[in-house]
Parts: structure tokens; sequence; C-alpha cells
């Protein structure tokens, strides 16, 4: 089957794309012709991913999904969570988003976090969500140049190495992406390895 990534978001395309082997085909929006923004103005992650595939889904009546992301820090009460992409301000670059958090966590030692993501799968009209998420923690400095976002500074539970010095295949085994994104595959009752 084929079904629409709803994201501007080369990096996610990527990271899905490596963990399909057959059975569901992506289609990008630069493949269906849409260049615009995607809005994401919601107060949680289900409202934005649901916004996000809502505007592919009504333009094109083509089934898609979409996925929202947010780092909730524990010391900073859940910030950045759902605000994770605007938190130096809007349009800010992942470089300042990044040194805000390392700013306001300063030396403070609990550095437990979170990655949650949610993905909202519009088929045929029906809506539904998945969710996966990631225990870590937040590195005192920043190591790594794969990935992309917070990568740099988060050190999943487990590991010594933050996901930005991980390989793709790396970061798919424990990503909070992926475990949302092999629910959703297994609704559709497709095989991924
Ligand atoms: P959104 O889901 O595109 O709204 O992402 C929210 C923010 O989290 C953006 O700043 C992203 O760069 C960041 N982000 C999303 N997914 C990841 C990830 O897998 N690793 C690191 N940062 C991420």
């Amino acid at each position: 089957m084929t079904i629409v990534f709803a994201t501007n978001n080369r990096n996610k395309v990527k990271e899905v794309q490596h963990d399909l082997d057959g059975g569901i085909s992506l289609i990008t929006l630069q493949e269906i012709g849409f260049d615009g923004e995607l809005p994401e103005d919601g107060d949680t992650l289900q409202a934005n991913a649901r916004q996000k595939a809502s505007v592919i889904y009504d333009e094109y009546g083509l089934d898609c999904f979409s996925d929202d992301t947010g780092l909730f820090i524990e010391a900073l009460d859940g910030r950045p969570g759902v605000y994770s992409a605007r938190y130096a301000g809007p349009a800010s670059i992942a470089q300042n988003n990044i040194e805000k958090v390392l700013r306001e966590l300063g030396d403070e030692t609990n550095r437990n976090a979170v990655f949650k993501t949610v993905i909202h799968l519009i088929i045929d009209g029906e809506e539904m969500t998945f969710e996966g998420e990631v225990r870590g923690t937040i590195a005192t400095n920043v190591s790594g140049v794969e990935g992309f976002g917070y990568d740099p500074i988060f050190i999943p539970e487990g590991e010594s190495r933050t996901f930005a010095e991980m390989t793709t295949a790396e970061k798919n085994e424990i990503s909070h992406r992926v475990r949302a994104f092999r629910k959703l595959t297994d609704f559709l009752c497709v095989e991924v390895y």
C-alpha cells in the first residue's frame, strides 16, 4: 500500500523509510506537490499530529500520517515538551534550542528526560493515533553529528552515546518515533524489520 508521510522534515522521512521493508511505500509531500507549511499550534502532541495529517487528507484525500514529537525534561517541569520545535523562539534552529536547554539545566544533577512521539493516521477517513517513547538523560555537552534536533544531547537509557553518535539503524532500534511507527505498521498488518 502507499501512504503519505505528512512532514516537511527530511530526517523523519529518512528514519521511517529506513525501517520499512516492502509492504508500505511512503510518499513524501514533495511527491504530491505540497510545498506549504503544516500547522502545529495545538497544546498537545496529539493535537499537532492530527492538524498536520488533516491538512493533507482534506486537501488531497490521500491516506496519510503525521508525527509530532516532544522532549520532556523532568527538572524543567516537562519543558520543552510540546513546544520543542520553537523552544528558543519562533523558527528557532536546533542549536539555539539545545543551548537554551543546557543553559536552563545548568549543573542540575537530575537530567532525566523522555522523548515522546504521537503518530496520527488517517486512512479511508478513519483516524487513529499511535504513541512511542524512549527514556534517557540530557548530556552536559553536545556530542555527535548524526540525526537532528535534540539528538546531540539525548542519551537513551542503557547507552553511553547520544542519539547523534548513532547510525540511523542504531537510533531506530530504540527510538520514540520507530516505536510509534511500528505500532502503525502492525496495525496495517505489514511486516517490518
Ligand atoms: P516536531 O515533531 O517536528 O514538531 O519536532 C519538535 C522538535 O523536536 C523539533 O525541534 C525537532 O527537531 C525535535 N525532534 C523531533 N524528533 C526528534 C528526534 O528524533 N530527535 C531529536 N529531536 C527531535
